[in-house]
């Protein structure tokens, strides 16, 4: 007898695009090299671009590396994995056009049923009628008891909470809640998933984890590149939708979510909902908005954010943008959170530093004060430092900030997965913790939806800041309102 779950099919809408080629189709060839493809799987390209079986290996085939397959068999690997790809094209909307996957798919797996993924890597204004079109189509088959479908789609999931319900309404009408997987893909980073790790397998962190201790946290996420000819999609976007709305809150709610009563999707998800409730919206007040300007550096002259060709000349979108946030409970009244994000800056980081109060009683005169922290680095080189003081040996009795160290580079042998290929291994098997669940997703909207309104209403101009910069000085005097400097990095 066949074992259904030998029998997969991956329909990748939006084949032709950059996600697919450089983060979905890469995952699942690292997949299939670490053997958690089932025996019998097919990927299914679908897009609107006319391309032949053969040109769309090809794309896919650019992309592939051999991470996980020694080099001597990586080609024989690829030959395999690329022997299940195939490639339709048609309209996103078209019922008709999709329905000639279904004896594609038949064929493929004999006639036995299959298991299936969708995975919209498409604009977001296309989800819906794909939606429809594969619903029409018969490709999004309900669940039964023994096979299942799944959808995953990609933010941004709307525009603010209005738009975001509607959406959320809108694909409920083709595909549960329980189907749908909403890829925010921080959620599968390493060090992301290493916090509830680090809060709750760790004795020391949960007792001090609290307004008691704590002083305050930074979030922070930053690149050090503009825009260069991709605005059409950020300038409709913004940086507090593209980044803050969904990174930036979810680290925020996995930071300061109470513990689980159980490590499982609808606890986890619980756990972070309630945190999300327990924090007021951003008012403008606490808001700093920036947009990067020309700068020249050495003789080169980078243009500004409005110089760019693909961003209107009056652009008022924000390339940057702080904000400073309670979670009001009584583990962390308080305490400000304060998150940043920004392109066009002085680096590339995303970290997550979280300080602590001073020692009750300062027998020790510490040198510029500075607070012990604890930071954690999401990237580049992921990292987890525990900032202590510590005396300088010696005959006098001087203090230094010194860091507990934990590089992952140095500390693990093991390859650090890409994001896409823990978030593809996990919608295969049904785990959904690191997905974010429709409430969840409505609690994040209601935090920004009153601000993103009013800056739209108001026409609000981002302050200008220098390619290549900190950032707007405003963003500073936000922070110092209360009481926290802002890490230089
Ligand atoms: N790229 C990433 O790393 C990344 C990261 C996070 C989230 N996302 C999200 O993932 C989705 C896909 O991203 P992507 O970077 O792959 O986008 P993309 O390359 O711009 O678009 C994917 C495909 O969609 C089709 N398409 C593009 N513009 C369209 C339009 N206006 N109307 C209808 N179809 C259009 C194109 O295929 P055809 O012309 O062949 O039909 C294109 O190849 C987006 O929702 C994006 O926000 C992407």
């Amino acid at each position: 007898m066949t074992d259904l779950n030998d029998h997969l099919s991956i329909i990748v809408v939006g084949a032709s695009g950059h996600l697919a080629r450089t983060k979905v189709l890469p995952a699942l060839f690292a997949l299939f090299c670490q053997g958690f493809l089932p025996r019998h799987f097919r990927i299914l390209g679908y897009a609107r671009t006319p391309l032949s079986d053969d040109d769309f290996r090809r794309t896919v085939e650019e992309n592939l590396t051999c991470r996980y397959t020694p080099q001597e068999s990586c080609a024989e690997r690829m030959g395999e994995f690329l022997a299940r790809c195939t490639y339709r094209g048609g309209q996103y909307d078209s019922a008709a056009d999709l329905r000639a996957l279904g004896p594609a798919l038949a064929e493929a797996h004999d006639g036995q049923p299959d298991n299936r993924v969708l995975y919209l890597a498409v604009p977001p204004h296309v989800f819906l009628p794909v939606a429809r079109a594969l619903g029409d189509a018969g490709l999004a088959q309900a669940p039964t008891p023994d096979t299942w479908c799944r959808v995953v789609i990609e933010k941004p999931f709307g525009r603010d909470r209005e738009s975001s319900t509607l959406l959320t309404r809108d694909m409920e009408t083709v595909f549960s809640e329980e189907q749908i997987y909403r890829i925010d893909h921080y959620l599968g980073k390493e060090v992301i998933q290493n916090l509830l790790v680090l809060r709750f397998a760790n004795a020391m962190f949960e007792p001090i984890w609290n307004r008691h201790y704590i002083q305050s946290v930074q979030i922070t996420w930053k690149e050090n590149v503009g825009i260069e000819g991709r605005g059409g999609y950020f300038d409709e976007t913004g940086i507090i939708r593209d980044v803050m709305q969904n990174h930036l809150l979810q680290i925020l709610s996995l930071v300061a979510m109470e513990p689980p009563p159980r490590l499982d999707a609808t606890h986890i998800r619980n756990a972070k909902v309630n945190a999300l409730m327990c924090v007021p919206p951003l008012t403008p007040d606490n808001l700093v908005l920036g947009q990067y300007v020309a700068t020249n550096r050495g003789g080169l002259s980078i243009p500004g954010y409005r110089d760019d060709p693909s961003v209107a000349p009056d652009s008022r979108t924000a390339t940057y943008a702080a904000a400073a946030l309670h979670v009001v409970n009584a583990r962390w009244d308080g305490v400000p959170f304060l998150l940043r994000s920004g392109k066009g800056l002085d680096g590339r980081l995303s970290e997550i530093r979280i300080q602590f109060r001073p020692v009750p009683g300062r027998m020790y005169v510490l040198p510029n004060g500075a607070p012990n922290e604890l930071v954690i680095r999401i990237q580049p080189d992921e990292a987890i430092n525990f900032r202590i003081w510590s005396k300088v040996p010696g005959l006098e009795t001087q203090l230094e900030l010194r860091d507990l160290d934990l590089q992952y580079k140095t500390a693990f042998s093991q390859l650090i997965p890409d994001a896409y290929e823990d978030l593809l291994l996990d919608v295969l098997r049904g785990e959904k913790s690191l997905f974010i669940r429709g409430d969840e997703l409505a609690a994040a909207w209601d935090i920004v939806t009153p601000v993103l309104h009013d800056i739209d209403q108001n026409q609000r101009e981002p302050t200008t800041y220098e390619f290549g910069t900190r950032g707007p000085a405003s963003a500073d005097e936000l922070a110092a309102r209360y009481g926290v400097l802002w890490h230089l990095q």
